[in-house]
């Protein structure tokens, strides 16, 4: 539900930061997130979803858990790698208002759990 002085019913950043190959922290752009957020926002022209804006955005600092998104006004986090998470995301959060429970990453995360490091490239 869209609250009343809102420009955006979500407002979606995507880490794109990029770092010098082989810097200890990684960055998301090497793990994909610039395709996927490019997928995103395509996808979510096509099934016709308003007032949603998907925008690149630098270094949110939780680089290990990347490539990492922030929905705002809810301030919800995802990490993703992958366009059936992308999916998942529009489908159950933008379209139906809930959680993807397997890729939302809490408050106090600092490494991704089993279940959203299954077919991640190694960093
Ligand atoms: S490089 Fe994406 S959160 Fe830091």
């Amino acid at each position: 539900m869209k609250e009343d002085n809102l420009y955006y019913k979500a407002h979606i950043f995507c880490c794109n930061n990029e770092r010098p190959a082989g810097h200890p922290k990684g960055c998301c752009k090497e793990k994909g997130a610039e395709p996927l957020r490019n997928y995103m926002k395509t996808k979510i022209k096509e099934l016709g979803i308003q007032e949603v804006r998907v925008n690149l955005s630098g270094c949110l600092d939780r680089c290990a858990l990347g490539p990492t998104m922030v929905i705002y006004p809810e301030g919800v986090w995802y990490t993703y790698a992958s366009t059936a998470d992308i999916d998942d995301i529009i489908e159950q959060h933008l379209q139906k208002g809930g959680r993807v429970k397997r890729l939302l990453l809490t408050a106090d995360q600092k490494e991704l759990r089993d279940e959203q490091k299954q077919g991640r490239q190694k960093n």
